[in-house]
């Protein structure tokens, strides 16, 4: 698959590895292709990624992943050019800090990251995906002692083949996608970024762990 990644940091950097190492061709969309944070994934990947301005990137690419702040979400969106038609995966979460510093949600309950993503870019069929876990989990997901069991990727989204994507991109990256159901479930994925987040900062900031599903 060629895959657009718009922002090349802690997690487009992850994602881009993992899936050129499954045989996907990563071309990141920046707002500078020849400096920033795309140089160390660059120079990692190979031929198989290459980096380019934002408009570019989604122009050439099958599906689009967006791995930029969320402050930065409405211009990036801008920047994309047409998306009428386009798959697009949100990984981003909508944190903000209240005034006793705490991290949050900036959006309340009544809509999520997503949803707004997909209000402002019009007509593309959105997913939300590789938002619940810290980047360390996308550059590595194995865990080793668990037999059989992986870790999940919780995902939604309204449209079918864009739900068939992301089961094949969490799939290439080690994990078992569970489709949560349509893009209002982001209301609860992101949350849970936040419980990982609050989780992982409690555990002395480690990033090393994930959920898993036991079914009976
Ligand atoms: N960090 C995690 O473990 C994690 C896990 C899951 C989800 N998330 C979410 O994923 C998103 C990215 O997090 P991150 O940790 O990867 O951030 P990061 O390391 O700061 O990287 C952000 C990337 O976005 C780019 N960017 C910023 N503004 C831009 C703009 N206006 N146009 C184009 N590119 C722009 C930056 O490019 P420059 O090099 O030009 O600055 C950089 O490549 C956030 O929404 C975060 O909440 C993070």
């Amino acid at each position: 698959m060629k895959i657009a990644i718009i922002g090349a940091g802690n997690v487009g950097g992850a994602l881009g590895r993992s899936w050129a190492k499954a045989g996907h061709t990563i071309i990141f969309g920046v707002r500078d292709p020849a400096n920033g944070k795309t140089k160390p994934p660059l120079a990692e990947i190979g031929g198989a990624a290459s980096s380019v301005v934002v408009p570019d990137a989604v122009r050439s690419a099958e599906v689009i992943v967006l791995a930029t702040p969320w402050d930065a979400v409405p211009t990036v969106i801008n920047a994309m050019g047409d998306l009428r038609g386009k798959i697009l995966i949100d990984c981003t979460n909508p944190l903000s800090l209240n005034a006793e510093g705490s991290l949050g949600l900036s959006l309340g309950s009544s809509t999520s990251g997503a949803e707004e993503i997909a209000r402002l870019a019009t007509g593309a069929r959105v997913a939300k995906a590789f938002n619940t876990y810290g980047w360390e989990n996308f550059a590595d997901s194995s865990y080793p002692g668990h037999g059989e069991l992986k870790p999940v990727m919780f995902y939604c989204s309204d449209d079918d083949e864009a739900k068939e994507v992301v089961e094949t991109l969490a799939k290439d990256l080690g994990f078992e996608p569970v489709d949560t159901g349509g893009l209002g479930m982001a209301r609860s994925l992101e949350p849970l970024a936040l419980m990982w987040i609050r989780l992982s900062i409690r555990n002395g900031r480690n990033p090393n762990f994930t959920w898993a599903r036991l079914t009976r």
